[in-house]
This record gives C-alpha cells, sequence and structure tokens, in this order.
C-alpha cells in the first residue's frame, strides 16, 4: 500500500512470505516479488510512458531473457555481431525495473537507432502482464514474451540462485526451490499465472504480442526468427535471406555468445549481484531430467496440466 503523503508503495504493509532461508518476497497485485524491486517495478507502472516503436521483452526469470535480448537486438539492428561480442545482451537491452527505473530520480533512458535509422528502443522487464497492462496498452508498443518448460526453469533459477554470494554459507535447498516454485512463492511467481497473463494477451490480440517458448526457438530457430523479425516490422530482406538468419542465429547462439569474454567474465554489472558469466548456464532443454525424482515430475505435471491445459497452452 502507498503512503498518501510520499505516494511511494510501504513494503511494510504488504504481504511477506519466507522463500529462501528468512529472506522474504513481498506480495503486489497477487505477485510475489523481491525487496530489491518492489520499489522500482511500482516506479515503471506509474511513469513508464512507451512509445509505439518500443519493444519490450517479458518473460519470468530464467526462462530465455539473455537469448532473447541478444535476438531481439540483432533483428533490430542487424549487423550486431561486434557488439554481442563486446557487450553483454543485458546491457544493450536493459530492465525496466532494475536498470532503467532502479532509482527514484530520471529514469535512465536511452534512445537507440535500428538500421533503417528508426528510432527504437528495447526493454526488457519480469513484470506480470497482470501488473502492466495499463502501460503496455496505452501505446501501440510491440510485447515480445518467452517462456519455458517450467520444471528447467525452476532447475535454471534453482542453480542461479545458489551462485549468490550469500548461497555459499546458506545454500537454497532443493526440496525448498521445487516447494515455493509449486506454491508460487517464487520471485516473480507465481510462474503460471505469469505465463497465462501474456498468454491469454496473445489469444486475445496476437498482433500486439509474440509469445514464443524457449523449446520452440531451441528446436527451429530460423523459423522463429524469421517470424520474429516480421512481426516487429524489421523483416529480413533481399537474396541472402537464409545466411541473414542463419548469421543472427549464430551470433545469438549459447555456444558462441557464452563463449565472449564479457560473458567468461567474474565481474558483475552494476546493477546486479551476480557476475556476467551467471546468465550462461547450460542453455539445455530438459537438464530436469537430471534432478527431478519421478514423483517431482508428477507433481509440476500435474499442476502444469490444472492451469495450462484448460487454456488449450500444452507443455
Ligand atoms: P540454464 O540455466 O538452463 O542453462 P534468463 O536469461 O531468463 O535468465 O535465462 C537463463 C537461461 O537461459 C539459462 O538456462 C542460460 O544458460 C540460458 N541461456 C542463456 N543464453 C542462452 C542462449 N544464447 N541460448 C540458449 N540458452 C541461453
Amino acid at each position: 500500500m502507498e503512503n498518501s503523503s510520499t505516494g511511494i508503495l510501504d513494503l511494510s504493509s504488504l504481504p511477506k512470505e519466507k522463500w529462501w532461508g528468512d529472506d522474504c518476497l513481498y506480495q503486489v497485485g497477487g505477485f510475489w516479488l523481491m525487496p530489491e524491486v518492489v520499489q522500482s517495478i511500482d516506479r515503471v507502472i506509474k511513469q513508464f510512458k512507451p512509445l509505439s516503436s518500443d519493444i519490450i521483452l517479458a518473460s519470468f526469470p530464467k526462462t530465455g531473457t539473455t537469448w532473447l535480448k541478444s535476438l531481439l537486438f540483432s533483428i533490430v539492428h542487424r549487423s550486431s555481431k561486434d557488439r554481442l561480442a563486446i557487450e553483454n545482451p543485458h546491457d544493450l537491452v536493459p530492465f525496466l525495473e532494475m536498470q532503467v527505473y532502479a532509482k527514484p530520480n530520471q529514469p535512465l533512458i536511452t534512445t537507440t537507432f535500428s538500421t533503417n535509422n528508426q528510432s527504437c528502443r528495447i526493454f526488457s522487464t519480469h513484470i506480470p502482464y497482470q501488473l502492466l497492462a495499463k502501460t503496455l496498452d496505452s501505446s501501440e508498443c510491440r510485447v515480445v514474451y518467452v517462456t519455458r518448460n517450467p520444471k528447467d526453469t525452476l532447475i535454471s533459477m534453482w542453480h542461479f540462485v545458489n551462485k549468490w554470494k550469500k548461497a555459499k554459507e546458506k545454500p537454497w535447498p532443493f526440496e525448498v526451490a521445487v516447494d515455493k516454485f509449486c506454491n508460487g512463492t517464487f520471485p516473480c511467481g507465481p510462474y503460471y499465472d505469469h505465463v497465462m497473463g501474456y498468454k491469454k494477451l496473445s489469444m486475445e490480440r496476437p498482433s500486439k504480442i509474440f509469445f514464443v517458448t524457449y523449446e520452440e526457438l531451441k528446436n527451429d530457430p530460423k523459423t522463429h526468427v524469421k517470424k520474429l523479425a516480421e512481426f516487429l516490422g524489421y523483416p529480413f530482406e533481399g537474396k541472402d535471406v537464409e545466411e541473414q538468419v542463419e548469421e543472427v542465429v549464430k551470433n545469438c547462439s549459447f555456444e558462441v555468445l557464452s563463449n565472449h569474454e564479457v560473458n567468461k567474465s567474474e565481474e558483475s554489472p552494476n546493477w546486479f549481484k551476480l557476475p556476467y558469466n551467471s546468465f550462461f548456464r547450460k542453455g539445455a532443454i530438459r537438464d530436469h531430467e537430471n534432478y527431478l525424482s519421478d514423483e517431482t515430475i508428477e507433481r509440476i505435471d500435474a499442476l502444469t496440466r490444472e492451469k495450462f491445459h484448460s487454456c488449450g497452452f500444452i507443455y
């Protein structure tokens, strides 16, 4: 709830739940947020006015955000190979809540220009559609949403959290991670509500949002990258379309990206506590099979059937 004199969301008034040791998540509009982003998400919701030329990448954490950032940047800027070799995708496409609106002063908005010299800003966010609907609907901006198999998302997050400094003394137990994922007390969770918010938008307004899964991209990157470029209004053109698409797919592949020095770096960006190399782990499909028991797989699959299948979304 807001403090009436300052207009600032008051953390102490929000419902909270422990998710890792004594660390709590705070509930806003039905979603569980890390305390570090509660205020900045509030600023994004109140202050961000997207332009009709903006591209907003939305995602639940650990579903392929870094990959999509590199792809979107490459589609809009085409000759992105050199930039991707020296800059991490998160520095090329900033998070609204963790970078652009991280501080209460002026937002850090920079405008870049696409190959056809149009001004084009690409932002990303983990904010659920349920909280960002008014903002996204206030302009003709286009939205790209990436999602991923829930079990692989959970495994990726479990590894990621256990790379945090404090995990050295206090690791995030696997069983706790599974429970928190299933009951929704997970950063930006519940996962299922996050996905369904954007999925419903994609069913109602397919021209507004491009909804893609990590697995679709992995299995047939060229087809999806071509479709994505057309959706964004930056179609590949000319006689060598296939080569151009192949080049983008290759430059953004896990193998190429994760081998750049900048992405192998142990240094952390100034907006996050983990090093650049933590955004690249394995980049594989079905890695959960190496971690989850049959019983846990069935537990998550039952939840997935209950939450997704009634809407015709099959995972
Ligand atoms: P794993 O932990 O399963 O390896 P996010 O970018 O949303 O934080 O998601 C991180 C996940 O995407 C990690 O998954 C990471 O390895 C994977 N990833 C990062 N870059 C990738 C790329 N270029 N292609 C495919 N997967 C990528």
